[in-house]
Protein backbone atom coordinates (compact mmCIF):
# COMPACT_ATOMS: atom_id res chain seq x y z
CA UNK A 1 0.00 0.00 0.00
CA UNK A 2 1.21 3.41 -0.83
CA UNK A 3 1.31 6.20 1.99
CA UNK A 4 -1.96 7.50 0.05
CA UNK A 5 -4.15 4.46 0.00
CA UNK A 6 -2.99 3.71 3.81
CA UNK A 7 -3.31 6.82 5.19
CA UNK A 8 -6.24 7.80 7.29
CA UNK A 9 -8.41 10.02 5.49
CA UNK A 10 -8.35 7.35 2.57
CA UNK A 11 -9.14 5.08 4.82
CA UNK A 12 -11.66 6.75 6.58
CA UNK A 13 -13.36 7.23 2.97
CA UNK A 14 -13.16 3.50 1.94
CA UNK A 15 -14.70 2.22 4.87
CA UNK A 16 -17.20 5.21 4.30
CA UNK A 17 -18.06 4.01 0.56
CA UNK A 18 -19.65 0.93 1.97
CA UNK A 19 -22.10 2.89 3.48
CA UNK A 20 -23.04 5.41 0.50
CA UNK A 21 -23.11 1.83 -1.00
CA UNK A 22 -26.42 1.04 0.18
CA UNK A 23 -28.07 3.94 0.35
CA UNK A 24 -29.66 5.94 -3.20
CA UNK A 25 -29.82 9.63 -3.91
CA UNK A 26 -33.62 9.18 -4.45
CA UNK A 27 -33.49 8.28 -0.80
CA UNK A 28 -30.86 11.22 -0.08
CA UNK A 29 -33.21 13.63 -1.50
CA UNK A 30 -36.56 12.62 0.01
CA UNK A 31 -34.85 12.79 3.45
CA UNK A 32 -33.49 16.37 2.84
CA UNK A 33 -35.81 19.00 1.06
CA UNK A 34 -32.35 21.26 1.62
CA UNK A 35 -30.17 19.08 -0.07
CA UNK A 36 -30.16 21.28 -3.30
CA UNK A 37 -29.15 24.12 -1.05
CA UNK A 38 -26.50 22.14 0.90
CA UNK A 39 -25.31 21.07 -2.28
CA UNK A 40 -25.13 24.00 -4.55
CA UNK A 41 -22.86 27.31 -5.02
CA UNK A 42 -22.87 30.35 -7.05
CA UNK A 43 -20.06 32.44 -8.12
CA UNK A 44 -21.08 35.46 -10.76
CA UNK A 45 -23.55 34.02 -12.93
CA UNK A 46 -22.36 30.27 -12.13
CA UNK A 47 -24.05 28.01 -10.51
CA UNK A 48 -22.92 24.36 -9.76
CA UNK A 49 -25.39 22.14 -8.67
CA UNK A 50 -23.89 18.93 -7.07
CA UNK A 51 -26.62 17.46 -5.25
CA UNK A 52 -27.15 14.51 -7.91
CA UNK A 53 -23.76 13.30 -6.62
CA UNK A 54 -23.33 10.18 -4.06
CA UNK A 55 -22.58 11.79 -1.32
CA UNK A 56 -23.63 13.18 2.28
CA UNK A 57 -22.59 16.01 4.14
CA UNK A 58 -20.11 12.82 6.04
CA UNK A 59 -18.84 12.05 2.16
CA UNK A 60 -17.76 15.71 1.72
CA UNK A 61 -16.14 16.09 4.94
CA UNK A 62 -13.73 13.31 4.58
CA UNK A 63 -13.40 14.25 0.55
CA UNK A 64 -12.26 17.90 2.21
CA UNK A 65 -10.22 15.83 4.85
CA UNK A 66 -7.84 14.12 2.25
CA UNK A 67 -7.58 17.37 -0.17
CA UNK A 68 -6.16 18.59 3.69
CA UNK A 69 -4.22 15.64 4.47
CA UNK A 70 -2.93 16.67 0.83
CA UNK A 71 -2.05 20.24 1.62
CA UNK A 72 -4.03 21.19 -1.40
CA UNK A 73 -4.92 25.19 0.27
CA UNK A 74 -0.47 25.10 0.35
CA UNK A 75 -0.11 23.80 -2.99
CA UNK A 76 -2.39 26.72 -4.24
CA UNK A 77 -0.04 29.29 -2.91
CA UNK A 78 2.90 27.77 -4.09
CA UNK A 79 1.88 27.38 -7.57
CA UNK A 80 -0.15 31.08 -7.01
CA UNK A 81 3.36 32.28 -5.67
CA UNK A 82 5.70 31.29 -9.28
CA UNK A 83 7.12 28.10 -7.32
CA UNK A 84 8.47 25.68 -9.26
CA UNK A 85 6.23 22.78 -8.37
CA UNK A 86 6.73 21.69 -12.20
CA UNK A 87 9.60 19.09 -10.85
CA UNK A 88 10.68 17.22 -13.43
CA UNK A 89 10.84 20.15 -16.04
CA UNK A 90 12.41 22.55 -13.35
CA UNK A 91 9.63 25.11 -14.51
CA UNK A 92 6.81 27.12 -12.37
CA UNK A 93 3.30 26.77 -13.15
CA UNK A 94 1.99 30.60 -14.01
CA UNK A 95 -1.13 30.38 -16.47
CA UNK A 96 -2.78 32.21 -13.35
CA UNK A 97 -0.32 35.05 -14.08
CA UNK A 98 -1.50 35.41 -17.97
CA UNK A 99 -4.87 37.16 -16.52
CA UNK A 100 -3.46 39.00 -13.56
CA UNK A 101 -4.50 42.64 -13.93
CA UNK A 102 -1.77 45.25 -14.65
CA UNK A 103 -0.15 46.13 -11.91
CA UNK A 104 0.11 43.35 -9.62
CA UNK A 105 3.30 41.02 -8.79
CA UNK A 106 3.97 37.59 -9.64
CA UNK A 107 8.07 36.52 -9.20
CA UNK A 108 9.38 33.78 -11.00
CA UNK A 109 13.40 33.62 -9.89
CA UNK A 110 13.26 37.06 -8.62
CA UNK A 111 11.86 38.38 -11.93
CA UNK A 112 8.39 40.22 -11.90
CA UNK A 113 6.67 38.13 -14.70
CA UNK A 114 3.30 40.97 -14.94
CA UNK A 115 5.06 43.81 -16.80
CA UNK A 116 6.36 41.37 -19.50
CA UNK A 117 2.17 39.40 -19.72
CA UNK A 118 1.60 42.70 -20.42
CA UNK A 119 3.50 43.89 -23.03
CA UNK A 120 2.93 40.90 -25.38
CA UNK A 121 -1.02 41.62 -24.10
CA UNK A 122 -0.22 45.19 -25.27
CA UNK A 123 1.35 43.76 -28.69
CA UNK A 124 -1.21 41.39 -29.36
CA UNK A 125 -3.82 44.51 -28.84
CA UNK A 126 -1.97 46.38 -31.50
CA UNK A 127 -1.99 44.01 -33.81
CA UNK A 128 -5.64 42.61 -33.63
CA UNK A 129 -6.89 46.35 -34.13
CA UNK A 130 -4.68 46.62 -36.86
CA UNK A 131 -5.85 43.51 -38.90
CA UNK A 132 -9.20 43.88 -37.83
CA UNK A 133 -9.06 47.47 -38.96
CA UNK A 134 -7.47 46.94 -41.82
CA UNK A 135 -4.49 49.05 -41.12
CA UNK A 136 -2.32 45.75 -41.41
CA UNK A 137 -2.72 44.40 -44.92
CA UNK A 138 -1.41 41.99 -47.12
CA UNK A 139 1.47 42.03 -49.46
CA UNK A 140 -0.55 43.21 -52.03
CA UNK A 141 -2.38 45.56 -50.12
CA UNK A 142 -5.80 43.88 -49.43
CA UNK A 143 -7.37 43.66 -46.07
CA UNK A 144 -7.20 40.15 -44.40
CA UNK A 145 -9.77 37.95 -44.86
CA UNK A 146 -9.02 34.30 -43.63
CA UNK A 147 -7.03 33.63 -40.24
CA UNK A 148 -5.29 30.28 -40.42
CA UNK A 149 -4.33 29.05 -37.07
CA UNK A 150 -1.30 26.58 -37.40
CA UNK A 151 -0.83 24.72 -34.28
CA UNK A 152 -1.26 21.12 -31.97
CA UNK A 153 -2.50 19.99 -28.84
CA UNK A 154 -2.69 23.31 -26.36
CA UNK A 155 -1.66 25.41 -29.63
CA UNK A 156 -4.33 24.19 -30.97
CA UNK A 157 -7.37 23.20 -29.02
CA UNK A 158 -7.60 26.71 -27.09
CA UNK A 159 -7.77 28.75 -29.93
CA UNK A 160 -10.20 26.70 -31.76
CA UNK A 161 -12.60 26.05 -28.50
CA UNK A 162 -12.56 29.53 -27.87
CA UNK A 163 -12.60 30.90 -31.10
CA UNK A 164 -15.74 28.60 -31.64
CA UNK A 165 -17.84 29.08 -28.21
CA UNK A 166 -17.43 33.17 -28.78
CA UNK A 167 -18.71 33.05 -32.37
CA UNK A 168 -21.73 35.53 -31.52
CA UNK A 169 -18.62 37.77 -30.50
CA UNK A 170 -16.46 37.24 -33.34
CA UNK A 171 -16.32 39.50 -36.24
CA UNK A 172 -18.03 39.18 -39.92
CA UNK A 173 -15.09 40.09 -41.61
CA UNK A 174 -12.46 37.31 -40.24
CA UNK A 175 -12.86 33.30 -41.19
CA UNK A 176 -11.44 31.10 -38.45
CA UNK A 177 -9.33 28.31 -39.41
CA UNK A 178 -7.14 25.49 -37.56
CA UNK A 179 -5.18 23.24 -39.25
CA UNK A 180 -3.17 20.96 -36.66
CA UNK A 181 -3.13 17.25 -38.41
CA UNK A 182 0.02 16.30 -40.33
CA UNK A 183 -2.35 14.63 -42.70
CA UNK A 184 -1.65 17.13 -45.51
CA UNK A 185 -5.70 16.88 -45.55
CA UNK A 186 -5.91 19.22 -43.24
CA UNK A 187 -3.90 22.15 -44.82
CA UNK A 188 -5.05 20.78 -48.12
CA UNK A 189 -8.83 21.21 -47.55
CA UNK A 190 -8.24 24.62 -45.94
CA UNK A 191 -6.11 26.51 -48.54
CA UNK A 192 -8.51 25.18 -51.28
CA UNK A 193 -11.02 27.68 -50.06
CA UNK A 194 -8.34 30.55 -49.23
CA UNK A 195 -7.30 33.35 -51.51
CA UNK A 196 -3.50 33.81 -50.54
CA UNK A 197 -3.91 37.46 -50.96
CA UNK A 198 -6.27 37.87 -47.70
CA UNK A 199 -5.18 34.70 -45.39
CA UNK A 200 -2.84 35.65 -42.13
CA UNK A 201 -1.39 32.84 -41.05
CA UNK A 202 -0.44 31.99 -37.63
CA UNK A 203 2.23 29.57 -36.35
CA UNK A 204 1.37 28.84 -33.16
CA UNK A 205 4.12 26.22 -31.07
CA UNK A 206 5.69 26.84 -27.94
CA UNK A 207 8.81 24.55 -28.82
CA UNK A 208 8.77 25.60 -32.08
CA UNK A 209 10.15 22.13 -33.03
CA UNK A 210 6.58 19.96 -33.28
CA UNK A 211 6.69 18.01 -36.23
CA UNK A 212 3.26 18.43 -37.60
CA UNK A 213 3.55 22.61 -36.85
CA UNK A 214 6.43 23.28 -38.85
CA UNK A 215 5.29 21.10 -41.68
CA UNK A 216 2.39 22.22 -41.89
CA UNK A 217 3.99 25.78 -41.42
CA UNK A 218 6.73 24.93 -44.46
CA UNK A 219 3.89 23.55 -46.93
CA UNK A 220 1.83 26.96 -46.25
CA UNK A 221 4.38 29.08 -46.89
CA UNK A 222 5.33 27.29 -50.36
CA UNK A 223 1.63 27.56 -51.03
CA UNK A 224 1.71 31.30 -50.16
CA UNK A 225 4.70 32.55 -52.30
CA UNK A 226 3.60 30.15 -55.10
CA UNK A 227 0.12 32.07 -55.32
CA UNK A 228 1.63 35.38 -54.61
CA UNK A 229 5.07 34.12 -56.65
CA UNK A 230 6.97 36.27 -53.83
CA UNK A 231 8.73 35.54 -50.58
CA UNK A 232 8.73 38.91 -49.32
CA UNK A 233 5.13 38.17 -48.76
CA UNK A 234 5.91 35.69 -46.50
CA UNK A 235 6.86 39.04 -43.83
CA UNK A 236 3.24 39.97 -44.05
CA UNK A 237 1.43 36.87 -44.08
CA UNK A 238 3.02 34.70 -41.48
CA UNK A 239 3.07 35.86 -37.68
CA UNK A 240 4.33 33.07 -34.53
CA UNK A 241 3.47 32.52 -31.01
CA UNK A 242 6.10 30.87 -29.02
CA UNK A 243 8.82 30.23 -26.36
CA UNK A 244 11.38 29.85 -28.67
CA UNK A 245 12.19 32.86 -30.76
CA UNK A 246 15.63 31.89 -32.06
CA UNK A 247 13.73 29.36 -34.04
CA UNK A 248 10.60 31.38 -35.07
CA UNK A 249 13.41 33.98 -36.58
CA UNK A 250 15.29 30.86 -38.34
CA UNK A 251 11.86 29.91 -39.74
CA UNK A 252 12.25 33.39 -41.22
CA UNK A 253 8.87 35.35 -39.55
CA UNK A 254 9.34 39.16 -39.46
CA UNK A 255 10.11 39.42 -35.85
CA UNK A 256 7.57 42.71 -35.35
CA UNK A 257 5.54 39.69 -35.86
CA UNK A 258 6.23 37.51 -33.36
CA UNK A 259 4.46 36.87 -29.82
CA UNK A 260 6.24 35.57 -27.07
CA UNK A 261 5.31 33.46 -24.29
CA UNK A 262 7.36 32.16 -21.39
CA UNK A 263 8.22 28.31 -20.29
CA UNK A 264 6.06 28.42 -17.14
CA UNK A 265 3.23 28.19 -19.35
CA UNK A 266 2.40 25.05 -20.15
CA UNK A 267 0.84 24.32 -23.91
CA UNK A 268 -2.44 23.39 -22.20
CA UNK A 269 -2.50 25.88 -20.27
CA UNK A 270 -1.75 28.81 -22.92
CA UNK A 271 -4.61 29.30 -24.44
CA UNK A 272 -4.63 33.03 -22.38
CA UNK A 273 -1.06 33.79 -23.26
CA UNK A 274 -0.37 34.79 -27.06
CA UNK A 275 -1.37 31.23 -28.40
CA UNK A 276 -4.90 33.22 -27.65
CA UNK A 277 -3.95 35.58 -30.25
CA UNK A 278 -6.60 33.89 -33.08
CA UNK A 279 -9.08 34.62 -30.26
CA UNK A 280 -8.05 37.94 -30.01
CA UNK A 281 -8.22 38.86 -33.85
CA UNK A 282 -11.66 36.98 -33.86
CA UNK A 283 -13.46 38.79 -31.07
CA UNK A 284 -11.13 42.08 -30.38
CA UNK A 285 -8.73 42.24 -27.89
CA UNK A 286 -11.22 44.13 -25.38
CA UNK A 287 -13.41 40.87 -25.48
CA UNK A 288 -10.12 38.78 -25.45
CA UNK A 289 -9.34 40.85 -22.05
CA UNK A 290 -12.90 39.91 -20.63
CA UNK A 291 -11.95 36.61 -21.00
CA UNK A 292 -9.06 37.09 -19.00
CA UNK A 293 -11.15 38.58 -16.73
CA UNK A 294 -13.23 35.78 -16.15
CA UNK A 295 -10.28 33.43 -15.41
CA UNK A 296 -8.71 35.67 -12.62
CA UNK A 297 -12.50 35.72 -10.99
CA UNK A 298 -11.93 32.52 -10.71
CA UNK A 299 -8.28 32.24 -9.91
CA UNK A 300 -9.71 34.48 -6.70
CA UNK A 301 -12.12 32.49 -5.94
CA UNK A 302 -9.82 29.33 -5.93
CA UNK A 303 -7.11 31.08 -3.85
CA UNK A 304 -9.09 32.49 -1.46
CA UNK A 305 -12.37 30.20 -0.54
CA UNK A 306 -12.43 27.74 1.89
CA UNK A 307 -12.76 24.20 0.48
CA UNK A 308 -15.74 23.78 1.63
CA UNK A 309 -17.11 27.04 -0.44
CA UNK A 310 -14.21 26.20 -3.61
CA UNK A 311 -15.78 25.50 -6.84
CA UNK A 312 -12.63 23.42 -8.21
CA UNK A 313 -11.85 21.67 -4.92
CA UNK A 314 -15.50 20.71 -4.90
CA UNK A 315 -15.34 18.99 -8.48
CA UNK A 316 -11.83 18.19 -7.89
CA UNK A 317 -12.89 15.75 -5.02
CA UNK A 318 -15.66 14.42 -6.39
CA UNK A 319 -13.89 13.18 -9.26
CA UNK A 320 -11.81 11.44 -7.21
CA UNK A 321 -15.03 9.80 -5.08
CA UNK A 322 -15.64 7.79 -8.72
CA UNK A 323 -12.20 6.97 -10.12
CA UNK A 324 -10.92 5.75 -7.01
CA UNK A 325 -13.85 5.15 -4.70
CA UNK A 326 -16.36 3.77 -7.40
CA UNK A 327 -14.10 2.19 -9.78
CA UNK A 328 -15.12 4.61 -12.95
CA UNK A 329 -13.33 4.73 -15.78
CA UNK A 330 -14.52 8.10 -17.59
CA UNK A 331 -16.19 10.83 -17.12
CA UNK A 332 -18.43 12.84 -20.03
CA UNK A 333 -18.68 16.77 -20.40
CA UNK A 334 -22.20 17.20 -21.83
CA UNK A 335 -22.80 20.44 -22.80
CA UNK A 336 -26.35 21.78 -23.94
CA UNK A 337 -24.90 24.58 -26.04
CA UNK A 338 -23.39 24.20 -29.44
CA UNK A 339 -21.08 26.38 -29.34
CA UNK A 340 -19.25 24.61 -26.47
CA UNK A 341 -19.11 21.79 -29.14
CA UNK A 342 -14.92 21.93 -28.62
CA UNK A 343 -15.32 21.86 -24.90
CA UNK A 344 -14.99 18.26 -24.42
CA UNK A 345 -12.15 17.67 -26.90
CA UNK A 346 -10.34 20.66 -24.98
CA UNK A 347 -10.96 19.05 -21.75
CA UNK A 348 -9.28 15.56 -22.95
CA UNK A 349 -5.87 17.63 -23.54
CA UNK A 350 -6.28 19.52 -20.20
CA UNK A 351 -7.27 16.94 -17.69
CA UNK A 352 -5.49 13.66 -19.62
CA UNK A 353 -2.46 15.08 -20.53
CA UNK A 354 -2.26 16.80 -16.88
CA UNK A 355 -3.14 13.97 -14.50
CA UNK A 356 -3.03 10.93 -17.05
CA UNK A 357 0.15 9.64 -14.94
CA UNK A 358 1.10 6.26 -12.73
CA UNK A 359 3.68 7.38 -11.27
CA UNK A 360 3.92 9.87 -8.06
CA UNK A 361 5.88 13.15 -7.88
CA UNK A 362 8.86 10.65 -5.85
CA UNK A 363 8.60 8.61 -9.30
CA UNK A 364 6.83 5.67 -7.55
CA UNK A 365 4.21 3.98 -9.48
CA UNK A 366 0.95 4.58 -7.75
CA UNK A 367 -1.47 1.89 -6.97
CA UNK A 368 -4.60 4.25 -6.74
CA UNK A 369 -6.50 5.75 -9.98
CA UNK A 370 -5.62 8.77 -11.22
CA UNK A 371 -7.24 10.63 -14.50
CA UNK A 372 -10.47 9.21 -15.77
CA UNK A 373 -11.02 9.09 -19.72
CA UNK A 374 -12.79 12.50 -20.61
CA UNK A 375 -15.50 12.31 -23.58
CA UNK A 376 -18.27 13.80 -24.47
CA UNK A 377 -20.35 15.67 -26.96
CA UNK A 378 -22.91 18.49 -27.38
CA UNK A 379 -26.63 18.28 -26.22
CA UNK A 380 -29.66 16.32 -27.46
CA UNK A 381 -27.09 15.01 -30.18
CA UNK A 382 -25.63 12.82 -27.84
CA UNK A 383 -29.00 12.20 -26.00
CA UNK A 384 -29.73 9.83 -29.45
CA UNK A 385 -26.24 8.79 -29.28
CA UNK A 386 -24.27 6.91 -25.99
CA UNK A 387 -26.70 8.37 -23.59
CA UNK A 388 -28.05 4.86 -23.80
CA UNK A 389 -24.88 3.57 -21.80
CA UNK A 390 -24.91 6.62 -19.27
CA UNK A 391 -28.68 5.07 -18.31
CA UNK A 392 -28.45 1.37 -18.96
CA UNK A 393 -24.81 0.21 -19.23
CA UNK A 394 -22.99 -1.65 -16.55
CA UNK A 395 -20.78 1.52 -15.87
CA UNK A 396 -20.59 3.79 -13.68
CA UNK A 397 -20.25 7.19 -15.78
CA UNK A 398 -20.29 10.44 -13.54
CA UNK A 399 -20.74 13.27 -15.80
CA UNK A 400 -21.25 17.23 -16.00
CA UNK A 401 -24.04 18.84 -17.77
CA UNK A 402 -23.34 22.79 -18.71
CA UNK A 403 -25.91 24.86 -20.33
CA UNK A 404 -26.86 28.85 -20.44
CA UNK A 405 -30.09 30.28 -18.85
CA UNK A 406 -30.02 32.37 -22.13
CA UNK A 407 -29.16 31.54 -25.54
CA UNK A 408 -27.56 33.78 -27.71
CA UNK A 409 -30.48 32.23 -30.71
CA UNK A 410 -33.36 33.21 -29.06
CA UNK A 411 -35.77 30.82 -31.57
CA UNK A 412 -39.38 29.85 -30.61
CA UNK A 413 -39.11 27.35 -27.84
CA UNK A 414 -35.52 26.11 -28.54
CA UNK A 415 -34.27 26.99 -25.67
CA UNK A 416 -36.69 25.71 -23.23
CA UNK A 417 -36.48 22.39 -24.76
CA UNK A 418 -33.02 22.25 -24.54
CA UNK A 419 -33.19 22.99 -21.54
CA UNK A 420 -35.99 20.55 -20.55
CA UNK A 421 -33.65 18.09 -21.59
CA UNK A 422 -30.59 18.69 -20.00
CA UNK A 423 -32.39 18.94 -16.64
CA UNK A 424 -34.50 15.53 -17.22
CA UNK A 425 -30.92 13.75 -18.07
CA UNK A 426 -29.98 14.61 -14.48
CA UNK A 427 -33.18 13.59 -12.79
CA UNK A 428 -33.77 10.31 -15.16
CA UNK A 429 -29.93 9.51 -13.90
CA UNK A 430 -30.73 10.19 -10.37
CA UNK A 431 -34.03 8.55 -10.05
CA UNK A 432 -33.98 5.76 -12.63
CA UNK A 433 -36.65 3.81 -13.00
CA UNK A 434 -37.60 0.87 -10.46
CA UNK A 435 -39.26 -2.60 -11.17
CA UNK A 436 -42.48 -1.23 -10.02
CA UNK A 437 -42.58 1.73 -11.57
CA UNK A 438 -41.93 -0.24 -14.89
CA UNK A 439 -44.43 -2.61 -14.33
CA UNK A 440 -46.82 -0.05 -13.10
CA UNK A 441 -46.39 1.71 -16.80
CA UNK A 442 -46.37 -1.52 -18.58
CA UNK A 443 -49.72 -2.48 -16.95
CA UNK A 444 -51.06 1.05 -18.08
CA UNK A 445 -50.43 0.38 -21.66
CA UNK A 446 -51.90 -2.69 -21.34
CA UNK A 447 -49.50 -5.64 -21.23
CA UNK A 448 -49.51 -8.51 -19.07
CA UNK A 449 -48.43 -12.14 -18.22
CA UNK A 450 -45.38 -13.25 -19.98
CA UNK A 451 -45.07 -10.25 -22.84
CA UNK A 452 -45.16 -7.59 -19.76
CA UNK A 453 -42.60 -9.71 -17.65
CA UNK A 454 -40.61 -9.94 -21.25
CA UNK A 455 -40.45 -6.31 -21.44
CA UNK A 456 -39.97 -5.62 -17.67
CA UNK A 457 -36.20 -5.41 -17.35
CA UNK A 458 -35.16 -3.53 -20.60
CA UNK A 459 -37.55 -0.86 -18.75
CA UNK A 460 -35.90 -0.58 -15.36
CA UNK A 461 -33.55 1.94 -15.04
CA UNK A 462 -31.04 1.23 -12.12
CA UNK A 463 -30.53 5.43 -11.33
CA UNK A 464 -27.86 6.52 -9.07
CA UNK A 465 -26.23 7.80 -11.11
CA UNK A 466 -23.97 10.80 -9.90
CA UNK A 467 -24.22 14.55 -12.48
CA UNK A 468 -23.07 17.77 -12.09
CA UNK A 469 -24.67 20.77 -13.63
CA UNK A 470 -22.76 23.79 -14.22
CA UNK A 471 -25.52 26.98 -15.39
CA UNK A 472 -24.37 29.92 -16.19
CA UNK A 473 -26.40 33.43 -17.34
CA UNK A 474 -24.85 33.17 -20.89
CA UNK A 475 -21.87 31.94 -22.78
CA UNK A 476 -20.17 35.11 -22.86
CA UNK A 477 -16.46 35.74 -22.49
CA UNK A 478 -16.16 36.44 -19.01
CA UNK A 479 -18.03 33.33 -18.13
CA UNK A 480 -16.14 31.18 -20.64
CA UNK A 481 -13.47 32.75 -18.74
CA UNK A 482 -14.10 31.61 -15.68
CA UNK A 483 -15.70 27.89 -16.91
CA UNK A 484 -11.98 27.02 -18.40
CA UNK A 485 -10.52 28.01 -15.41
CA UNK A 486 -12.42 26.26 -13.19
CA UNK A 487 -11.58 23.07 -14.57
CA UNK A 488 -7.71 23.44 -14.67
CA UNK A 489 -7.76 24.54 -11.27
CA UNK A 490 -10.04 21.02 -10.96
CA UNK A 491 -7.30 19.27 -12.49
CA UNK A 492 -5.11 21.04 -10.26
CA UNK A 493 -7.08 19.87 -6.64
CA UNK A 494 -6.88 16.31 -7.84
CA UNK A 495 -3.05 16.52 -9.33
CA UNK A 496 -1.85 17.50 -5.65
CA UNK A 497 -4.42 15.06 -3.94
CA UNK A 498 -2.93 12.27 -6.14
CA UNK A 499 0.64 13.27 -5.53
CA UNK A 500 0.79 13.34 -9.31
CA UNK A 501 2.61 16.65 -11.05
CA UNK A 502 0.25 17.81 -13.34
CA UNK A 503 2.26 19.74 -15.74
CA UNK A 504 4.46 17.73 -17.56
CA UNK A 505 3.72 15.32 -20.39
CA UNK A 506 6.36 12.89 -20.73
CA UNK A 507 4.40 10.37 -21.97
CA UNK A 508 3.94 11.66 -25.50
CA UNK A 509 7.77 11.11 -26.25
CA UNK A 510 8.03 7.67 -26.64
CA UNK A 511 5.88 7.59 -29.97
CA UNK A 512 7.42 10.52 -31.40
CA UNK A 513 11.10 9.50 -30.85
CA UNK A 514 9.98 6.04 -32.68
CA UNK A 515 7.53 7.85 -35.65
CA UNK A 516 11.42 9.77 -36.03
CA UNK A 517 13.05 6.61 -36.55
CA UNK A 518 10.45 4.80 -38.63
CA UNK A 519 10.15 7.88 -41.32
CA UNK A 520 13.19 7.77 -42.88
CA UNK A 521 12.06 3.37 -43.57
CA UNK A 522 9.24 4.73 -44.76
CA UNK A 523 10.65 7.54 -47.08
CA UNK A 524 12.96 4.50 -48.45
CA UNK A 525 12.57 1.96 -50.72
CA UNK A 526 13.82 -1.09 -47.98
CA UNK A 527 11.97 -3.69 -46.45
CA UNK A 528 12.52 -3.29 -43.04
CA UNK A 529 13.63 -6.27 -40.32
CA UNK A 530 14.73 -4.40 -37.80
CA UNK A 531 11.03 -3.78 -35.56
CA UNK A 532 8.53 -6.35 -34.11
CA UNK A 533 6.83 -8.75 -36.81
CA UNK A 534 3.75 -6.53 -36.69
CA UNK A 535 6.07 -3.40 -37.22
CA UNK A 536 7.63 -4.84 -40.00
CA UNK A 537 4.88 -6.13 -41.56
CA UNK A 538 2.98 -2.69 -41.36
CA UNK A 539 5.86 -1.17 -43.15
CA UNK A 540 6.61 -3.71 -45.66
CA UNK A 541 3.15 -3.79 -46.44
CA UNK A 542 3.16 -0.09 -47.50
CA UNK A 543 6.26 0.00 -49.18
CA UNK A 544 4.99 -2.57 -51.09
CA UNK A 545 1.54 -1.60 -51.34
CA UNK A 546 2.82 2.07 -52.54
CA UNK A 547 4.92 0.49 -55.04
CA UNK A 548 8.01 2.17 -53.36
CA UNK A 549 9.57 -1.54 -53.40
CA UNK A 550 8.62 -4.80 -54.87
CA UNK A 551 7.18 -7.92 -52.82
O1 LIG B 1 2.67 16.34 -27.81
C1 LIG B 1 2.12 17.00 -26.73
C2 LIG B 1 2.46 18.46 -26.73
O2 LIG B 1 3.73 18.65 -26.23
C3 LIG B 1 1.44 19.23 -25.94
O3 LIG B 1 1.69 19.26 -24.59
C4 LIG B 1 1.49 20.56 -26.59
O4 LIG B 1 0.34 21.29 -26.30
C5 LIG B 1 1.58 20.15 -28.04
O5 LIG B 1 2.40 19.02 -28.02
C6 LIG B 1 2.13 21.18 -28.97
O6 LIG B 1 3.42 21.57 -28.62
P1 LIG B 1 4.02 22.90 -29.18
O7 LIG B 1 3.15 24.03 -28.78
O8 LIG B 1 5.40 23.00 -28.58
O9 LIG B 1 4.10 22.78 -30.68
Amino acid sequence: MSALTDSPAWQALVAHRAIIGRQTMREMFRADPARFDKFSLRLDGLLLDYSKNLITAETLELLLKLARQAKVEAWVARMFGGEKINTSEGRAVLHTALRAPRGSRITVDGKDVVPEVHRVLDQMRRFSDGVRGGSLRGHTGKAFRDVVNIGIGGSALGPLMVSEALKPYGSAQLNMHFVSNVDATDLAETTKRLDPETTLFIVSSKTFTTQETLTNARSARAWLVDRLKSEEAVARHFAAISTNLAATSQFGINPGNVFEFWDWVGGRYSVWSAIGLPVALYIGMDNFERFLAGAHAMDRHFHETPLERNLPAIMGMLGIWYADFFGAASNAILPYDRYLQHFPAYLQQLEMESNGKRVDREGQEVDYATQMVVWGEPGTDGQHSFYQLLHQGTRLIPADFLAPVTSHNPMGDHHAMLLSNCFAQTEALMLGKTAEEARAELAAQGLTGLELEALLPCKVFPGNRPTNALLFDRLDPHTLGMLVALYEHKVFVQGVVLDINSFDQWGVELGKQLAGKLLPELLGNRPVSSHDASTNGLINHYLVASGKTGC
